[in-house]
């Protein structure tokens, strides 16, 4: 097997807060991340494909085809858009780094051509990154 990995960058801006709970509560639970007035990231996003290299290209992927379908399917619905209101695959979700890399996951799944999705991993920070395998 051969691991092919695409990076990718995108800044969006989220609030993580429960409805139901006050914005004190909130701030207990999610920190800064809660703030009612929105805040931004600078993430990165690595999409790793796994396969057997095709005999006649030598390619699991053609990695040109997977930076169109991570830019189509992720990057054109999350950079520089607010994670809560307008991102259509985060919608009803608490935009948190675990369930942005699930979601990126699900947008991703079925639209590989060749090889297989593996991985999905994102950074939120320099330090803190969350990867999601699909179970
Ligand atoms: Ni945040």
């Amino acid at each position: 097997m051969v691991y092919v990995t695409r990076r990718e960058t995108f800044a969006a801006a989220h609030r993580l807060f429960i409805p139901e709970k006050s914005d004190s509560e909130n701030e207990k639970i999610f920190g800064k991340c809660s703030n009612p007035n929105w805040h931004g990231h600078n993430y990165t996003l690595e999409v790793v494909v796994r396969g057997k290299p095709e005999v006649e290209t030598g390619f699991v992927i053609d990695i040109k085809v997977l930076k169109e379908i991570i830019r189509e399917h992720v990057i054109n619905k999350v950079d520089h858009k607010n994670l809560n209101i307008e991102t259509d695959f985060m919608k009803g979700v608490i935009p948190t780094s675990e369930n942005i890399t699930m979601a990126i996951w699900n947008q991703l799944k079925d639209k590989i051509p060749s090889g297989e999705l593996y991985s999905v991993k994102l950074y939120e920070t320099e330090n803190n990154y969350f990867e999601y395998k699909g179970e």
